[in-house]
């Protein structure tokens, strides 16, 4: 079995030397397989390494461009290099349209450094996620090394995390230190800023041409008024087109859609700084009863189903005219297919925006703070390359990379002035103060290991008023359970 394991990883380690030469332009991919079985790899590693669709992103949009998947990014030279056969497991995001890019960044690591690295996906919702973290931590398990921290989670993980303090120093580089800050739990660096996210608006030019609407919605209100219109007209075409595409299903990302209808309306955070609950409040009330409305009018009925990738799916073949969502559906709608080639039928007729304000006093933009870390095991054996792979993870050539490619949001300042990046994803420049400081965390801070509970708690009720019960009395409750759960810290 130990021969059978390490048999496995020598030929891992040589096909990623291959699959590296591959990304560099050196050698096609078929010369790529063509050596890799000349050197007696086995068809079981070389699928493994075959399987990477190609990823043809360009700025005209034209799939002949051809760009490999990862080719923005090189191979690093900065790692250690003398931990060359060890294995490390890494929870990283989850079956998806980013595992190509993750792939191919593990193959440039372990060309890098020979340390091998086992890629595991995790559950899709943040949630279910962290439960399953906490499950192996709580086994003080070594299974897993490296995995990928959301950034409400330090609190809740922090006593399984090592100190990454001395990693980040030696990246050279500034953080965004907002979130630096909000990673680092009683002095310790529990999770290195891998990107972070912000929600935005996005909407589609064409339509709003189309029906004479110079610019998107500033308020809730507009956005309602707009949705309905454009839905009524492209329904005669289109009977499956929807105004307005949300995530309403009762996990973490309602609570991030819900954070931002309620602070947009002047409702506050949900808990203040100091830990006070601040929800039950008039203005949270009416901008959520505002919200429950959407269902089955601007938005589908099983919205309150929908999470991140749902409403993409609706989005992306040209069926609605609003979404909210995180910028990683930015490249996906602007460029062609990794798989197929095929270019977005949505691919230069939408753009993004801040979120709508509400109306009355203390109405705001507000778009809720995101975003991912990599952590790393206490109870992992091999920290050391654990380290590394976290290094190499979050290091600006990465993060650049994840940037162009997958329009994702570097937690580097300087990254932000970078001409690829910019000119990848011209929106940066326009909502920089949302994503270097301006937007809404939730209070993961002042609740510490108790978020997940309070989230919940949220979420199961906002789904509910989505799904029809009384706002009002959903709210007060819901401010209720939470102060009753807060009196516990
Ligand atoms: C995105 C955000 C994360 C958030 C999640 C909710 O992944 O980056 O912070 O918790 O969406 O679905």
């Amino acid at each position: 079995m130990q021969n059978e394991i390490q048999k496995r990883d020598n030929e891992r380690i040589k096909m990623a030397r291959l699959f590296g030469k591959m990304s560099r332009g050196e050698i096609t991919r078929r010369e790529m397989l063509q050596q890799g079985a000349a050197a007696g790899i086995g068809a079981a590693t070389l699928a493994l390494f075959a399987n990477g669709p190609r990823r043809a992103w360009a700025q005209d949009a034209t799939p002949a461009a051809g760009v490999e998947v990862g080719s923005t990014v090189p191979v690093p030279t900065d790692l250690r290099t003398d931990l060359t056969g060890q294995e490390i497991t890494a929870i990283l995001g989850n079956d998806g349209p980013g595992v190509p890019f993750e792939e191919a960044m593990i193959a440039k690591f372990s060309e890098a450094t020979g340390i091998v690295v086992e890629r595991i996906s995790g559950p899709t919702a943040t949630d279910e996620r962290l439960t399953q973290y906490l499950q192996s931590f709580s086994a003080e398990s070594a299974d897993i090394d490296v995995v990928m921290i959301d950034v409400i989670d330090a609190g809740v993980v922090a006593a399984h995390a090592i100190d990454l303090t001395d990693v980040l120093a030696s990246q050279g580089v500034e953080y965004i230190e907002r979130i630096v800050q909000n990673n680092t739990v009683d002095g310790k660096l529990v999770g290195i800023p891998w990107y972070t996210d912000a929600g935005l608006l996005y909407y589609r030019t064409d339509l709003l041409e189309k029906y004479g609407f110079e610019a998107p919605p500033a308020t809730w209100d507009e956005l309602q008024s707009m949705a309905q219109t454009i839905q009524e007209g492209e329904r005669a075409t289109t009977p499956d087109f929807q105004g307005f595409v949300f995530q309403g299903a009762s996990y973490e990302g309602l609570t991030c859609n819900a954070l931002e209808w309620v602070a947009s309306n002047g409702g506050g955070e949900i808990v203040d700084a100091d830990g006070t609950v601040t929800l039950n409040n008039e203005k949270a009330v009416a901008i959520l009863g505002q919200a429950a409305g959407w269902v089955n009018t601007i938005s589908p009925e099983g919205v309150t189903t929908y999470k991140e990738e749902d409403g993409r799916g609706v989005w992306q073949v040209g069926n609605a005219a609003f979404m909210r969502n995180w910028p990683y559906a930015y490249s996906l709608g602007q460029n062609p297919d990794a798989a197929t080639g095929e270019v977005p039928v949505i691919a230069d007729k939408f753009d993004v925006v801040v979120l709508p304000a509400g109306t009355g006093e203390g109405a705001r933009n507000a778009d809720t703070l995101g975003g991912w870390q990599m952590m790393v095991s206490t109870y992992s054996e091999a920290q050391d390359a654990a380290k590394e792979f976290a290094k190499f993870m979050t290091s600006p050539a990465v993060q650049k990379g994840y940037a162009i490619e997958l329009s994702l949001l570097p937690t580097i300042p300087d990254l932000y002035s970078d001409a690829d990046v910019l000119a990848a994803n011209p929106f940066y420049e326009r909502l920089l103060d949302v994503f270097q400081n301006g937007a809404v965390a939730r209070p993961s801070t002042p609740s510490s290991v108790l978020y997940p509970e309070l989230s919940s708690i949220f979420y199961q009720g906002v789904n509910g008023i989505l799904t029809g019960a009384d706002a009002a009395s959903t709210v007060e409750e819901m401010a209720a359970d939470m102060e009753t759960l807060l009196s516990e810290l």
